[in-house]
């Protein structure tokens, strides 16, 4: 695979790039014409265009040039793409057990809706309502990977799925083509979790899915290791990927992503850890996810825009997460102090404590894998929000520090992001009280 990013000179073309788009000012206004508009998102396709142009900010890497290729074209592409949204089932505690006893499931295509309505939703809540719909029951492609891990005993909990009133979050049940079932997994499967509250939401991802052990876990059984198609990673990088993470690209290179938590994403000026996307609202996750939806069937189908649509529109809506430290005390206040002395502040800008700028891969000193990957290189990192950010480990963008308190330890081996690493002990216990506090 052609990695020419790697060949630039990246120290002047890609901090030009940071600067030119991460701190322009107009980097957060909407171009006339295309303000967040349902009906015409569904409805022209140069809007759809407009959008993708818009808000990639780097239009040379794969991950550019497919959509660019592809997308909010004239009657060719993934425009003309039949809408998907197969009708599907949950999956129950019991139908799971039974699979996983060996039995034969037909699936019930009577009970079995699909998501799109009749007519688009008439209110906000009823947009809400739909979205929330399609995040945990819009089936993606049936997956042999899960197909046979629901058939492996226990093997669920191992890799960290959810249960919620009696079913597995995250896992439908769909139509195998014989009458019998296979499993599809959905959004939540990565993205949700349960409160504080039991209650089950998408304000943080799911930190115990270890997507690397399910696939090992089907591999020990099947003689011979996977066919070559489900087979794109090295045993040993899906050991090493752990809980909490993803390698989400297609290329042979190790770079594995911490789960994002869409809690709070509305106020996000940029979307993926490599700032990939300009999020200017509604619009640009529509796209985003839409091109997503494409991209995880192979190409095969879309989803119904009404869908991606309300799916956008409810991800808007999720809270930031709440401070972990409720009752802060003196400390805190100190805190933030040494927040403001040691220049944080300058990226984590108070309230939202992100900013609108980038910081390219030098600059932040990280592992630069995902900000030059072949498939999505962009050359920088975004600035993470810190809102709620004493429940977000494991930290930077690809998990690699699991507390804040290694974050700020001097002694810290993971290189990059030193900002804070000289303080006095008693500074350093201020600046964590603030931030379990915000
Ligand atoms: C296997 C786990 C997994 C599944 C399933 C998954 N995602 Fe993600 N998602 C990720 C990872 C990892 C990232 C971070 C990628 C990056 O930063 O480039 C991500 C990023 C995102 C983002 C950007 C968030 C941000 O903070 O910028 C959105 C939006 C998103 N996913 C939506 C979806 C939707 C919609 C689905 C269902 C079609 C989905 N995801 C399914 C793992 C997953
Ligand atoms: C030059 C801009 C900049 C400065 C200054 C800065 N940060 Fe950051 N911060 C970043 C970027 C960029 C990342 C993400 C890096 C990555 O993912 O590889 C980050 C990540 C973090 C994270 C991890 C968040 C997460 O969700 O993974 C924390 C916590 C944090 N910064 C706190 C601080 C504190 C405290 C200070 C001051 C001592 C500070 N930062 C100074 C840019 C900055």
């Amino acid at each position: 695979m052609a990695r020419v990013h790697r060949s630039r000179a990246p120290g002047i073309a890609l901090f030009v790039l940071g600067v030119a788009v991460g701190c322009a000012p107009e980097a957060l206004e909407v171009a006339p014409g295309l303000a967040d508009d349902p009906v015409r998102y569904m409805e022209e396709v140069a809007y759809r265009r407009g959008v993708l142009e818009r808000d990639l900010t780097e239009s040379n890497n794969e991950y550019a040039q497919e959509r660019l290729a592809l997308y909010g074209l004239e009657g060719v592409g993934w425009d003309v793409l039949p809408p998907g949204d197969a009708p599907s089932l949950p999956l129950s505690l019991d139908e799971a057990d039974l699979l996983a006893a060996g039995a034969d499931l037909v699936f019930e295509a009577d009970s079995a809706a699909r998501l799109e309505p009749e007519s688009i939703p008439a209110t906000d809540s009823e947009w809400l309502d739909l979205g929330r719909r399609v995040f945990f029951q819009y089936p993606l492609r049936p997956d042999p990977i899960y197909t046979a891990l629901v058939g492996l005993p226990g093997a669920l909990e191992e890799t960290g799925f959810l249960q919620d009133d009696g079913v597995w979050v995250g896992l439908r049940l769909v139509d195998d083509g014989a009458g019998g079932v296979a499993v599809a997994p959905t959004c939540a499967q990565c993205h949700a979790s349960l409160q504080p509250d039991g209650s089950l939401s998408a304000v943080l991802s799911n930190r115990d899915m270890d997507v690397g052990l399910a696939r090992l876990l089907v591999m020990d059984t099947q003689e011979g290791g996977l066919p070559p198609e489900l087979d794109s990673t090295e045993a040993a990088d899906l050991e090493r990927l752990g809980p909490g993470r993803t390698d989400v690209l297609s290329d042979q290179e190790f770079n594995p992503y911490a789960l994002p938590d869409f809690g709070g994403l509305a106020d996000l000026p940029f979307l993926h850890h490599n700032a990939n996307w300009h999020h200017r609202g509604t619009a640009t996750l529509a796209v985003r996810c839409e091109t997503l939806f494409i991209t995880a069937d192979s190409g095969r189908t879309r989803i119904p825009r009404v869908l991606s649509w309300a799916l956008a529109r409810w991800f808007q809506s999720l809270p930031a997460p709440t401070p972990l430290d409720e009752a802060p005390g003196p400390e805190a206040k100190q805190g933030q102090q040494v927040f403001y002395d040691s220049g944080c502040a300058n990226c984590h800008v108070p309230p939202l404590y992100t900013s609108d700028r980038v910081v390219t891969v030098d600059e932040i000193g990280t592992d630069p894998g995902a900000g030059q990957s072949a498939v999505r290189w962009t050359g920088n990192y975004r600035i993470p929000s810190l809102r709620g950010v004493g429940r977000t480990a494991p930290y930077l963008h690809h998990g690699a520090v699991e507390t804040l308190e290694m974050l700020f330890d001097p002694e810290r081996t993971e290189p990059g992001h030193e900002f804070g690493l000289a303080l006095t002990a008693e500074e350093r216990v201020a600046l964590l009280a603030f931030l379990r506090s915000i």
